[in-house]
């Protein structure tokens, strides 16, 4: 499928310089034998507090990485169109286990392997050869429910104002066109690491999603930012995109900060375990880290003499406190684990977004830019040369130039069995992306020939949960992973409901004599039941996993973390990464992940007297 060629067109056009001085790529060549801080992943948490602890000159920061130096893997790939897929030397390959609510199949389960973790893997800047790059805050009622189960108001949507502001760096778009009406600058930071635009490529798609907010206001109202708390309606997208080119955890945080000589960064290396080195008034101290580049491999241990900040993502992160004691104690006693705290929610509370792409092909005589380049390797290549003369050029772009979030009617028939699992009036229940190209991630080939346009559909605030488990006690085993897509009554009937939407949606005047009809199996798709079993049988994931490792309130055994991501019943030992959410954002999630990390960064420095 499209989707396929992204990365290696990509590592083509990054083809980078030599590896930076500072990134160390085995344990050996380590400088220090101890750092104040250990921290473990780079991606969106781990990238982000370990280059701002390492601002503070008189600490030691060590960041370690399982994947390599995104930079040297880039310049080894090749170009265009590789037929396969997703599974690139940035990619850990997880699948799923099978999937009830997807007629029991497996999915791949993509998560970034390498500096700048799934934000690495989630940027790149070709249509369909990248994944998405969306900028979403996620709305007030989101981060409002975060502060009311934990118990702290410094998670609540007003609280956090300025650190929305800080990570952003709100620059023009790559075609410099006016935006006006297009973003509400004022509320955005210009200022932080990392670059947000709007598309930087006109479509000819842009004029009818838009036009069809003004033809259906009340059902599909514009909303000019969602970003500003309010995430519902449809408007432009914003992206982690500046001058062209793709901002990650590594690009904006961790890459500016190498020159500094307190921050040593080790990849190519995985932490394997948490050691537990003492108790202090009877509570385990975890200041250890284990670590190795192969299962075979010499393995070396750390201390940190302040803390170990676990960053592995929300599917890692879960597997390595569970090999480290921390966890359910009948699972650990399974692998001959000898725990050390319990606690039954450690890789529970899994939650994920559901995506389903549908097709339609459509009249136009102008190239639909997207399926262009997957058609036409010569007009593909001359984009490239374009993108690398000047970062200009569809290239810039990400899949789409407009989504929305909408929800359900509250007289939804659903209401009358289910609790709405969303946070509030500002969050949506499903999402609507729209995508001038045939974009699939069930594995359905492109068309070679014809124009296409893709409606994506995702339940953004499911009632499915799901487990992170370990399969073994190897630390370079894969966990199983069960992420529940589509598992409950609720979101089998929002992903209906969203297609019914989306169909309404193009329906619109500004659409007309555009969209000619759906194809494949979705056009036999006609009634309820018939929607279920193609939702069912094409459905896959938006890749965004969380809540593994939940904070709940201090006081609460429920949950894994302390409202400051302390590690219940531990000293020494923090998460900051999508684990710590204790629901899934109704958004894209690596902002909200980027503004955690900033804040722990904060609370960290605010006790730590260095
Ligand atoms: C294909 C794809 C597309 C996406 N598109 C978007 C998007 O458009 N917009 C958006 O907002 N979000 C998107 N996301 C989601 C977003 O990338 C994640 O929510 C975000 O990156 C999570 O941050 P994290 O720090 O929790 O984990 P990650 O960014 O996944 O980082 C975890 C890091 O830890 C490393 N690691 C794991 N285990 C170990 C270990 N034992 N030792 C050392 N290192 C370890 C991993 O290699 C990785 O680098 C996408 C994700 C994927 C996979
Ligand atoms: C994922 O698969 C690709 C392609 O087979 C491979 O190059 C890469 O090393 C794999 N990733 C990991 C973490 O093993
Ligand atoms: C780490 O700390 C433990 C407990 O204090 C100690 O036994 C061990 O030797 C230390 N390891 C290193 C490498 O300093
Ligand atoms: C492919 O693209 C090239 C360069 O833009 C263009 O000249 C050519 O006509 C295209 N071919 C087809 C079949 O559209
Ligand atoms: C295709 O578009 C052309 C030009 O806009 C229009 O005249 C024609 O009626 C459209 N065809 C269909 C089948 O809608």
């Amino acid at each position: 499928m499209v989707l396929s060629s992204r990365p290696a067109l990509l590592s083509f056009l990054l083809a980078a310089g030599p590896a930076l001085a500072a990134l160390y790529t085995d344990p050996s060549q380590l400088p220090k034998k101890t750092y104040d801080y250990i921290v473990i992943g780079s991606g969106a948490g781990g990238g982000t507090v370990a280059a701002r602890l390492s601002e503070l000159s008189n600490i030691n920061v060590l960041l370690i990485e399982a994947g390599g130096n995104v930079d040297g893997v880039l310049g080894t790939e090749i170009p265009f169109f590789a037929p396969n897929q997703i599974g690139t030397a940035l990619d850990w390959n997880f699948t799923t286990t099978a999937q009830a609510g997807l007629d029991g199949r497996s999915i791949l389960y993509s998560r970034g392997f390498g500096l700048g973790g799934s934000t690495s893997i989630s940027e790149s800047h070709h249509p369909p050869f990248s994944d998405f790059m969306v900028h979403n805050r996620a709305s007030q009622d989101d981060w409002n429910r975060f502060a009311k189960v934990t118990g702290d108001s410094g998670w609540s949507w007003n609280s956090l104002q300025s650190y929305f502001k800080k990570m952003e760096k709100l620059v023009a778009p790559a075609d410099n066109h006016n935006t006006q009406g297009e973003i509400t600058p004022s509320i955005h930071g210009t200022s932080g690491p990392v670059d947000v635009s709007l598309p930087g490529f006109p479509l000819v798609t842009d004029s009818k999603v838009i036009g069809a907010t003004a033809d259906l206001p009340t059902q599909f109202p514009f909303n000019q930012d969602m970003n500003s708390g309010n995430t519902i309606g449809i408007g432009w997208v914003q992206f982690t995109i500046g001058g062209g080119q793709r901002a990650s955890s590594y690009t904006s945080y961790i890459k500016p900060a190498l020159s500094r000589t307190n921050f040593d960064v080790l990849i190519n290396t995985q932490a394997t375990k948490l050691i537990s080195t003492g108790t202090q008034s009877g509570t385990p101290v975890f200041r250890g880290v284990q670590f190795a580049t192969s299962a075979t491999a010499t393995k070396y241990v750390l201390n940190a003499t302040r803390e170990v900040i676990v960053s592995a993502g929300a599917v890692k992160t879960p597997q390595l406190l569970k090999l480290s004691g921390i966890g359910p104690s009948a699972e650990l006693s399974k692998y001959g684990i000898t725990t050390i705290v319990n606690n039954a929610n450690v890789g529970a509370n899994l939650q994920d977004h559901p995506l389903l792409s549908s097709q339609y092909s459509v009249n136009t005589t102008a190239q639909a830019t997207f399926d262009a380049i997957s058609q036409n390797a010569t007009f593909a290549g001359d984009l490239v040369a374009q993108w690398e003369s000047s970062h200009t050029g569809e290239l810039v772009l990400g899949p789409a130039n407009q989504l929305g979030w909408l929800r359900l009617p509250s007289t939804s028939s659903i209401f009358t069995t289910t609790t709405d699992p969303s946070a509030g009036p500002t969050s949506g229940h499903y999402e609507l992306i729209f995508t001038d190209g045939f974009v699939s991630f069930a594995g359905i080939t492109a068309p070679s020939t014809g124009n296409f346009f893709s409606l994506f559909t995702n339940v953004v605030s499911p009632s499915s949960r799901g487990t992170v488990t370990l399969k073994s006690s190897s630390p370079f085993d894969s966990p199983v992973i069960d992420p529940g897509l589509l598992n409950s009554d609720f979101d089998i009937f929002t992903m209906v409901a969203a297609i019914k939407s989306g169909q309404q949606f193009l329906a619109a005047k500004s659409f007309s004599g555009f969209i000619l009809e759906p194809v494949g199996e979705y056009a036999n798709a006609i009634t309820d039941a018939q929607l279920e079993a193609y939702a069912r049988k094409f459905s896959t994931t938006v890749w965004h996993p969380t809540s593994t490792a939940s904070m709940t309130s201090t006081s609460s055994s429920a949950g894994v973390l302390n409202p400051d991501l302390t590690v219940k019943g531990t000293i020494g030992l923090r998460v900051v990464d999508a684990s710590a959410f204790p629901f899934v954002p109704a958004a894209h999630p690596q902002t909200a992940v980027y503004v955690l990390a900033e804040r722990a960064a904060d609370l960290i420095k605010a006790t730590c007297n260095c």
